[in-house]
């Protein structure tokens, strides 16, 4: 099979890495790809939103499966335009995609569905936002968020009446939706499914880290690390949240004429009072995926391949034993301004880790930064112990300058008395 892979991210070079694993690949095309992608297959340089090119790209190279990793594209409707040519594409269209583009869709069809979330209200200008927090205090509706796709920086939780309203100000500056949400206490597990339109297998439940910073504090980041599987959500939790969450969510698409084909992502908070869905994206997870994958024994592929056809086995999903961990390295200044440029000095393969790209470039043979998140360092192990201590081993031999990293991903899993963020 030939496959056409969108993204350029540390997501991408896992998912490039364990599309090379399987018996089923022939070529693999990937845009526009990374420099550790670029060891796995062919990297074009189209950009992640240029339906048209990707589409031309898709046909040129005769392949038979497209795979999406960022919402950029999905938003932009690649998979809408794939179907138009006969090309598969796991990935939902445009308007299944909605579940993560807009929020007050979301949110809406949770309530509908019956799928725990909580309570909400959707603003269509910051007047009235401004005057729900003046009437219902702030203290009870400080979750802001704004409707749309925001790159990561859509959301906010305030800690204070003057926070709340600079919040609505700030993203309700440019117009759209904005909605305004409880905030909910508890420990966030990120739950990942493969679905088919029908069927949902849940994939391992992971732990991102969102906060630049050791015990979740700095500004927020595309994610720190993540580790996988989290301990507290055992086999009778995931099979209650694939009852409570995925089976109501997929039947709400179908129904509304979307059927979900691809990764639906769930930000599960786990309160006092029972899980509670924060958010779906529709999409896989970074840095989750980079720590999900390397864990996966069964052929993704194969498995993505008959999401496309409506055709997916959950029983095939199959899991090595074990724990594994990734920390992310960053650039300088990340997030804020990260610096670009600085080399990063060649690394020895260490057993047990994998190392995957993210924001690095190649210029004049020598690897440079060139991005916010850097390399994500994977490490597996028998158990969670173990999977950091070879994740953080290797992390630590590598070196750029103003390099980057929290010490404490993965922690939690092993002690739960560490901090957690718990509010959102
Ligand atoms: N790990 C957060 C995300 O992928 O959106």
């Amino acid at each position: 099979m030939n496959v056409l892979l969108i993204g350029s991210g540390g997501r991408e070079h896992a998912l490039a890495w364990k599309l090379r694993q399987s018996p089923l690949l022939a070529h693999l095309t990937i845009a526009p790809g990374n420099p550790g992608t670029a060891q796995l297959g062919r990297n074009v340089p189209v950009a992640v939103d240029d339906v048209p090119a990707l589409v031309a790209l898709a046909r040129h190279s005769q392949i038979d499966l497209v795979v999406v990793g960022p919402e950029v594209a999905l938003a932009a409707g690649i998979a809408d335009a794939l179907a138009a040519v006969g090309i598969a594409c796991f990935g939902p269209t445009q308007a299944a995609a909605r579940i993560e583009t807009s929020k007050a869709w979301s949110k809406t069809l949770m309530q509908q569905a019956g799928v725990p979330t909580g309570p909400f209200q959707v603003f269509a200008d910051v007047a009235a936002a401004h005057a729900w927090v003046e009437r219902e205090g702030w203290e009870q509706w400080r979750v802001v968020k704004y409707d749309g796709l925001a790159a990561g920086k859509g959301v906010i939780v305030a800690q204070s009446a003057d926070e709340v309203h600079a919040a609505i100000d700030m993203l309700g500056k440019d117009g759209g939706n904005l909605l305004l949400e409880q905030p909910l206490e508890g420990e966030e597990i990120s739950l990942l499914a493969l679905c088919d339109g029908e069927r949902a297998a849940l994939l391992l439940p992971a732990q991102d880290h969102k906060r630049l910073l050791d015990g979740d504090h700095g500004p927020n980041t595309g994610g720190m690390g993540a580790y996988a599987p989290h301990p507290r959500c055992g086999p009778a939790l995931l099979a209650d949240l694939h009852r409570r969450v995925f089976v109501p969510t997929l039947q709400a698409l179908r129904d509304a004429g979307t059927p979900f084909v691809g990764v639906l992502y769930a930000g599960v908070m786990l309160t006092a009072d029972g899980p509670q869905v924060l958010e779906f994206n529709a999409r896989w997870g970074d840095p989750e995926t980079q720590a999900l994958l390397p864990l996966l024994q069964s052929d993704l592929l194969g498995l993505m391949h008959r999401c496309t056809q409506g055709r997916l086995d959950p029983t095939m999903v199959r899991w090595q034993p074990g724990a594994a961990c990734c920390v992310v390295l960053a650039a300088a200044d990340y997030p804020a301004a990260p610096r670009r440029g600085d080399a990063i000095a060649p690394w020895e393969h260490t057993p047990n880790v994998t190392i995957f790209h993210a924001g690095t470039a190649l210029v004049n043979g020598a690897l440079v930064t060139a991005g916010g998140r850097i390399l994500n360092v994977v490490g597996r192990g028998a158990d969670m112990r173990q999977a950091r201590t070879r994740a953080y081993a290797a992390a630590a031999a590598i070196d750029f300058p103003g390099k980057q990293m929290r010490t404490d991903i993965g922690a939690r899993a092993i002690d739960p008395r560490m901090h957690t963020d718990g509010h959102r």
